[in-house]
């Protein structure tokens, strides 16, 4: 028992240092998102022109697209400290006020998952964003005053799957809003090709080309289904990764031409043989398929969305022919 919980951590750590060995750090090295980039570079030399803060800056997007990423080259671009906390790690407003009271002046403040603040924590946050001041309660009951702490101006980056479930006061307090797109197969080509060469791994053309269309548009899973085909290589060939054990390695982990992985087929599967091919609605379709309704709508809708597999119309979800053509059903 006891190895096998070594072996484990093991490998999650071995995972996680990767992680931080294949993100980029620089502005240069984040491949595609042009527009975002663009305007995060001249945002970014406008406020060190001006020696203020940037202004605060939302990001949004499906999981996996480089939303962290960016965070932290954001920091970096402006040659200054990023402390991280996350939405559901912040209970308390004492938290909240504990992170804020201890930034440096031009810090970069990046909350992850900003979206699962509560709402009466991201109050604190709205004099904070607006006139970099704390407002807080001392005392006890009967005995409580307000009191107002300035802050040093710092650039608040947030991050969210879902910009839908910010508060409009939260969202308007954000000068750049981003949203991050899938990216294109030459994008994840060149992304998986770049995490070759920083593991120092050979991968041939056509390997990265089949690697970048099975990703779903999404850097994360590049990288991981790069992990995996290039353990394949190691064992089952010489280490070269190349087109044939790509798409051995690739069927065996049950990911598809289009990238759609097992979910993705049962969630179709569902709509098609027990709806009929829809319309049905997202929670029908969550307890069919025993995925939980955020889950469904965040990760596997946008890219069957995106890829039009699935269409969703005002009285729920519809499979297109595209989707009975992909998984080989006739339309009844
Ligand atoms: N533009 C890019 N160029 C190169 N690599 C990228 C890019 N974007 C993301 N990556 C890689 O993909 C991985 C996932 O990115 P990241 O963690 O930033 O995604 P995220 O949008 O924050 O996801 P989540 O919503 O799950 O928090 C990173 O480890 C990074 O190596
Ligand atoms: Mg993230």
């Amino acid at each position: 028992m006891q190895e096998e919980s070594v072996i484990t951590n093991y490998r999650l750590d071995d995972d996680q240092m990767m992680d931080n060995t294949i993100r980029p750090e620089s502005i240069h090295e984040y491949i595609g998102q042009e527009d975002v980039k663009e305007n995060i570079r001249i945002f970014v030399e406008a406020a060190k022109m001006r020696n203020e803060p940037l202004d605060h800056v939302l990001l949004y997007g499906p999981p996996g697209l480089g939303k962290t990423t960016l965070a932290f080259i954001i920091a970096h671009e402006l040659g200054t400290n990023i402390k991280t906390a996350s939405g559901p790690s912040i209970e308390k407003s004492g938290d909240l006020a504990a992170i804020l009271s201890s930034l440096e002046p031009g810090d970069v403040l990046f909350i992850d998952e900003i979206h699962r603040m509560p709402r009466y924590i991201e109050e604190i946050l709205y004099p904070a964003m607006e006139d970099f001041s704390l407002d807080i309660i001392v005392g006890s009951e009967g005995n409580s005053r307000n009191i107002k702490i300035d802050l040093p101006p710092f650039t608040l980056v947030g991050a969210t799957t879902r910009a839908g479930d910010l508060s409009a006061p939260l969202r308007d307090r954000f000068g750049i809003v981003s949203k991050l797109q899938y990216y294109t197969v030459d994008e994840l080509t060149s992304i998986v090709k770049r995490t070759a060469r920083v593991l120092g791994v050979e991968i041939e053309d056509d390997a990265a080309v089949e690697l970048a269309k099975r990703s779903r548009g999404t850097p994360r899973i590049a990288n991981r289904l790069f992990k995996r085909v290039r353990d394949f290589a190691l064992v089952k060939g010489n280490g070269v990764v190349d087109l044939d054990i790509t798409k051995d390695a690739l069927e065996r982990l049950q990911v598809d031409d289009l990238g759609l992985d097992r979910t993705d087929h049962e969630l179709l599967l569902a709509v098609i043989e027990k709806f009929n091919g829809g319309p049905v609605g997202v929670e029908a379709l969550s307890s069919s398929i025993g995925e939980e309704v955020t889950t469904i709508e965040d990760v596997y809708e946008p890219y069957l969305l995106q890829t039009g597999l699935l269409k969703r119309t005002s009285r729920g979800r519809i499979a297109t022919d595209k989707a009975y053509q992909v998984l080989g059903i006739e339309k009844k």
